[in-house]
């Protein structure tokens, strides 16, 4: 038996239509002043004022902070922290994508408890209670939704902070699927790839539970099938619930288990090339899986086989290549690139890669130990 300790401080309220209730759920909270996080694609799309609107019909004063980009660094969160300090906030609501969420964590550590950044860098570094906060994911991705993790890039070296406390877990998780249809093509699959890539990397990693476990198999039910639909029909909005309900839960993987190597590898790609998360998720996670199927094929052929709508393959040694096909055959379709060639890395360049993936720490929950030969042998893999 796996042990674990279980618990979700995230209340959950799923469907389409329920930004609407985002003015009642946080009145319900006490919430007087509002800080609402965000970014300028998501106020262009309209969505932002529509839960200010909410959150204004029922009497609540609100302020927004809309200068989020992806991959926020310590500059977003400082710009943040700045108007929070004006407005002084009670509750802080993130309305947007990964970087939001995560934004708006970040910001609530600094205001809430002082210091910079990189103070919390790690697990469980506040000093004291954080404000209460909601969270309105806009894409089928991180899962930040719930998860008490923030990544937050220092603005300075680039290096990737996962900055978590368990304090700086959302109280309230909005998961409105209709928010989802108006994302790019391009964000739908960076997003819907590294949801997936949670969903695989969770269900073998060294800190597995029969909870975690239980997430990322749900997880996969629900975004396997489902990525390819929302690739050819952006518009379906059952296949854009099944992902952001299948982000969700992935994200409640990560929470009680943590991730593994292709995380570990694609911070770096980001860092260096500024390659986007999604993308180096999807050019590293096929060799990953192949890496790790030398001695954990048993669980990914449990995965595979988990769900009827991908197909089975009979043999637990088989499972690892058709799985890392799967992925791969699932980002080129969606035009994500296929190697690392394709986004500018130099051979050259993946001893300091490989020293960069060796020292994340989520590569540490990675089921196969790896040293930093291993790392450049799967960049080269991945050229
Ligand atoms: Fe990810």
């Amino acid at each position: 038996m796996l042990p674990f300790d279980f618990h979700c401080p995230t209340r959950i309220v799923f469907g389409a239509g329920k930004i609407d209730e985002l003015g009642p759920i946080a009145a319900a909270l006490a919430a007087k002043r509002v800080l609402m996080v965000s970014d300028p694609g998501i106020v262009a799309a309209g969505h932002t004022q529509r839960g200010i609107d909410s959150l204004k019909r029922f009497g609540l004063a609100v302020t927004l902070f809309d200068r989020v980009d992806e991959n926020p660094t310590t500059d977003h969160v400082e710009a943040g922290l700045a108007v929070a300090r004006d407005f002084k906030p009670d509750h802080i609501v993130g309305l947007g994508g990964g970087s939001s969420m995560d934004c708006a964590k970040g910001i609530n550590f600094l205001y809430s408890c002082g210091g910079r950044m990189q103070d919390y860098w790690g697990e469980g570094k506040a000093t004291g209670h954080l404000l209460p906060m909601i969270a309105v994911p806009t894409t089928a991705g991180t899962g930040s939704e719930t998860q008490s993790y923030a990544l937050i890039a220092d603005a300075q070296t680039n290096a990737k902070m996962a900055c978590g406390d368990k304090r700086a877990a959302f109280r309230v998780a909005i998961l409105d699927p209709a928010l989802t249809v108006t994302q790019p093509q391009r964000v739908t699959a960076l997003t819907g790839i590294d949801a997936l890539a949670h969903a695989i990397e969770t269900y073998v990693t060294k800190r597995r539970s029969a909870i975690s476990l239980a997430f990322s198999r749900e997880a996969w039910r629900h975004l396997a099938p489902n990525f390819r639909q929302v690739i050819d029909e952006p518009d379906n909005l059952t296949a854009r619930a099944e992902m952001q309900l299948g982000a969700c839960l992935a994200g409640l993987a990560i929470e009680n288990s943590m991730l593994g190597a292709a995380h570990a590898l694609a911070n770096p790609l980001t860092a260096e090339y500024g390659i986007v998360h999604g993308e180096a998720i999807a050019l590293m996670l096929p060799h990953v899986i192949r890496h790790n199927g030398r001695r954990v094929s048993g669980w990914y052929h449990e995965l595979l086989n988990s769900n009827g709508e991908i197909g089975h393959v009979a043999k637990a040694n088989q499972a690892p290549d058709a799985l890392a096909d799967f992925v791969a055959a699932n980002s080129r379709r969606a035009g994500l690139a296929s190697k690392l060639t394709e986004c500018g890395v130099a051979r050259e360049k993946l001893p300091e890669l490989a020293a960069g993936a060796a020292k994340q720490w989520t590569g540490k929950f990675n089921p196969v130990e790896l040293s930093e030969l291993d790392f450049q042998q799967l960049y080269e893999n991945a050229l």
